[in-house]
């Protein structure tokens, strides 16, 4: 055992180490380490606490999942309101509020910041001596729920604000930090996705979802969940700590908070509306949610002379884009065969746009939610589009005259086999192993960007391809032929190249991504990235007996189950063989870098690659050590400039960013 003196030490270094790759990720969103090695360093840190228990501290990242499911939250007082926010839905009224505020202080101008409006769940964390000592919700304004263990999980929350850094702020080791709890789009995504492999309730949208994660009363559900935080204000006894909130923001940031990234600094209502304009159209590309812009004074001075009313401030103020959400007609009900033969009641409706997008149908997903809408042919419905994700049915808010209830039907509707439900299942499923429209979405949950990213293969050319008998499984894909491709509908001979391109390239993609493609139930990305590092082969894992399977991480009984089931198949046998000898990877490459030739380098992908997919190419780079990033900066090494370059080639020009070739990347590859 190592002596108490020399496990402080060590303690400390690795305490540190994760800070800063948590910060890393979850803040920066710059991941510098792979997820495995990130908890081999928590395992570390994790033994050797447990060997000195009187080591372990509050603020410990081992501390993020701890305690045990409560009964219930303690109410918690607020040292100062957590006010709500006036709304201004036309630039009319943003200027109304100018005008306020200018009359409200007797000024011909005022500074302005905007910010993005998240659209999550506000909450207020308590710092006390430099630590995280309570997480309150925001509750009636008044009074709050305590959740600090939840909050804990959340890795873009420091658990600590170190005292160097502080001091540098002039700020006290008693502050108090309120922001938002948000879900990104790809956490959502990705919670959804579980949700349906586990057959459980979706999420209708990111708020819900985080809203519902931070009240759980089981810590380690809101950890799964991968929930993020934006601070945007920081008090001092319950006031600005700093004279603007520009400042504060900037304070934040160095705390190691995340902040709004793009939040700017307005001398005008001018400026202010050019700001609401610009993030309309860009806020579809954020990697969150967002619902509005929220406008404040930046001189704290000001926003006290100013005040506020009894629900809201008088310095700020919500300008709200128009919601995502319209009402239209239900024409039908429908019934998809998803690719575990699993049947999906869709909507078809009546065409409308919402947010820009025409929207023709919306899933219901299971019987058990057309119940609960009470949704039936011919009513009139409210659906609403949360950003990439496909619409959704809110509810119904007109029964349609003459409607028309909708039933599961007696035999699947692509294969005329016999359906069967499972009694603790909510879905309904056909029986036929070689129905053709699982087929189809197996090949399409193959080609998917999370699986084989092989793109061109859409539904179209699947369905082409299915029901010509060219292409009874996934393996086939790897046998096909140019000639009979182009003569498909909608194909020429580049575009059937361009696929068998694409095809060829996916055989180099890593294990994990090959396990996930297969469409094994309960196996999702992350189970099959967990899969792929604990048995680093597709042989091992294919002989792997249910017991070596659960002693994977995160792997229960019930996942285990399935996927030794599915191996033992005789025709996923035969699949599996003809993979291999199709010539796809199918073993681990390690984590661990080839080589440390690119550590420390950054690069930046513009234009197409001849030899290499964007994916294939950032994990050549991540594989000798460097990392990839999307954005080209001062800080980026090298831009590698492929054909048709996009803006980032001009950008790496003008600040002088080294501009590399396809060759000359290679060459730097050693190839
Ligand atoms: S400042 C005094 N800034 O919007 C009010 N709020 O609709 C201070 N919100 O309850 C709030 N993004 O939960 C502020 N950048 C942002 C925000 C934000 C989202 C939430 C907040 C508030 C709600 C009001």
């Amino acid at each position: 055992m190592s002596s108490a003196k020399s496990a402080a030490k060590e303690i400390a270094k690795l305490r540190q180490e994760i800070r800063k790759h948590e910060h890393l990720y979850y803040v920066l969103d710059e991941p510098e380490i792979s997820d495995a090695k990130f908890d081999k360093l928590m395992n570390q840190l994790k033994a050797l606490e447990a060997e000195h228990p009187g080591l372990v501290t509050p603020d410990s990242p081992t501390q993020r999942v701890g305690g045990v499911p409560r009964e219930g939250f303690l109410t918690v007082r607020h040292s100062r309101a957590m006010l709500s926010l006036d709304n201004a839905y036309s630039f009319d009224e943003l200027r109304d509020f100018d005008r306020r505020v200018r009359e409200g202080i007797g000024r011909e101008r005022v500074d302005y910041v905007c910010e993005h409006k998240f659209d999550g769940l506000s909450i207020s964390l308590q710092y006390e001596d430099g630590v995280l000592a309570r997480g309150v919700t925001r509750g009636d304004g008044t009074t709050g729920e305590d959740v600090t263990l939840n909050v804990k999980t959340i890795r873009s929350i420091p658990l600590s604000v170190d005292s160097g850094t502080l001091k540098k702020l002039k700020l006290p080791r008693e502050f108090e930090v309120r922001g938002e709890i948000i879900m990104t789009r790809k956490a959502f995504e990705h919670a959804n996705r579980q949700r349906e492999e586990k057959g459980e309730r979706l999420f209708a949208n990111p708020r819900n979802a985080a809203a519902g994660g931070v009240r759980v009363l089981d810590p380690a559900k809101t950890a799964l969940l991968r929930l993020n935080f934006f601070a945007y204000s920081l008090l001092v006894d319950g006031r600005p700590a700093l004279k603007r909130h520009a400042d504060s923001l900037a304070a934040l940031k160095q705390m190691q908070f995340r902040v709004c990234a793009d939040f700017a600094a307005c001398r005008s209502i001018d400026d202010v509306e050019k700001y609401c304009e610009r993030w309309e159209e860009k806020r579809e590309k954020l990697p969150y949610e967002i619902d509005g812009i929220v406008v404040k004074v930046d001189e704290t001075a000001v926003q006290a002379e100013l005040g506020h009313t009894s629900k809201a401030p008088r310095w700020a103020i919500a300008y709200k884009y128009p919601a995502r959400q319209e009402t239209t007609v239900v024409n039908d009900i429908i019934v998809q065969v998803g690719r575990t033969g699993a049947l999906t009641p869709v909507a078809l409706l009546e065409p409308v746009q919402v947010g820009g997008v025409t929207v023709s149908r919306s899933t219901l997903h299971n019987m058990d939610e057309v119940e609960r809408l009470g949704v039936q042919i011919g009513d009139t419905v409210l659906i609403e589009r949360a950003g990439e994700v496909i619409p959704h049915v809110v509810k119904v808010v007109k029964e349609g005259k003459e409607r028309k209830k909708f039933r599961v039907p007696e035999k699947c509707p692509e294969c005329g086999s016999r359906i069967h439900k499972d009694e603790e299942e909510v879905a309904y499923r056909c029986v036929n192993a070689a129905c053709s429209a699982k087929r189809k979405e197996s090949l399409l949950h193959f080609a998917g960007r999370h699986a084989m990213n092989i793109d061109g293969l859409g539904e179209k050319i699947v369905d082409q391809l299915v029901d010509s008998g060219m292409v009874k499984d996934v393996a086939d894909l790897y046998h096909l032929k140019l000639e009979p491709l182009a003569e498909l509908e909608r194909m020429a001979e580049k575009s059937a190249q361009n696929l068998l391109d694409e095809i060829e390239a996916s055989k180099k993609l890593s294990l994990s991504r090959l396990i996930y493609a297969l469409g094994i139930r309960f196996v999702g990305e992350r189970t099959g990235q967990l899969l792929a590092e604990h048995f680093g082969s597709l042989d091992a894992l294919k002989d792997a007996s249910e017991e070596q399977l659960i002693e994977v991480p995160e792997v229960g009984p019930k996942v285990a189950a399935s996927i030794a089931e599915f191996f033992s198949e005789s025709a996923n046998k035969k699949l599996v063989k003809r993979l291999v000898e199709a010539g796809l990877n199918v073993k681990e490459e390690r984590k661990a870098p080839k080589s440390t030739r690119l550590a420390g380098k950054t690069f930046v992908f513009t234009g197409e690659l001849s030899e290499y997919s964007r994916e294939q190419a950032g994990e050549l780079v991540t594989s000798h050590g460097g990392k990839v990033t999307s954005s080209v900066s001062k800080k980026t090494d090298y831009v590698v400039v492929g054909t048709e370059p996009g803006s980032k080639y001009d950008k790496a020009k003008s600040l002088g960013v080294a501009i590399l070739d396809e060759a000359a990347f290679e060459k730097l590859l050693g190839k």
